[in-house]
């Protein structure tokens, strides 16, 4: 399939780059939180609180076969946990060309700091569970990419560069 997929931890900036790529490249843009939020009608806080992360997670996965049956030619952004799952990895190249937006544990702090919505990070110590998080989680990162562009430091238009060309590497 040809869909162009954001993958990386919270804040990495799949979704800002996610639009601003849409653009560009003249596909829509698709995002599985958003999804998720409007097929279950209640944010991602809500979810994680009324019936927990293993819930959530099922319907990442579900959200991943919906988009391989019924979507082509979009930019897609997947939540920050979604790859973590082997069966979601796998489904994740069956859907298109995966792009791994790795950013340093300061670089997402800086901009989640004051986020409420990410239930993960609303702890006594956030940069300590960012750091936890991002150990256990880049081998997956880097298991279900195709590419890896590292974002830290970068404007948005280098990251879109570097994003589409690798892009076009690939598929080749
Ligand atoms: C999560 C990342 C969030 C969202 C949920 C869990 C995670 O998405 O899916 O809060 O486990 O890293 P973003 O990566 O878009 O913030």
């Amino acid at each position: 399939m040809d869909n162009i997929i954001l993958i990386g931890f919270m804040g990495c900036g799949k979704t800002t780059v996610g639009i601003k790529l849409s653009y560009r490249m003249r596909r829509s843009m698709l995002d599985t939180d958003k999804i998720i939020e409007k097929d279950e009608g209640r944010t991602i806080s809500e979810i994680f609180d009324t019936d927990g992360e293993e819930y959530f997670r099922d319907l990442e996965t579900k959200c991943l076969k919906k988009l391989i049956a019924t979507e082509n030619n979009h930019i897609i952004s997947v939540g920050g946990g979604l790859p973590v799952r082997e069966e979601n990895q796998a489904l994740l190249k069956e859907l298109g060309t995966v792009i791994y937006l790795r950013a340093r544990a300061e670089t997402i702090y800086e901009r989640l700091k004051d986020d409420k919505t990410r239930p993960l990070l609303q702890v006594d110590e956030p940069m300590q569970k960012i750091r936890t998080l991002m150990e256990k989680r880049s081998a997956a990162y880097e298991g279900a990419a195709d590419v890896i562009v590292d974002v830290d430091g970068k404007d948005f238009d280098t990251v879109m560069n570097e994003i589409e060309n690798a892009y076009r590497r690939h598929i080749v």
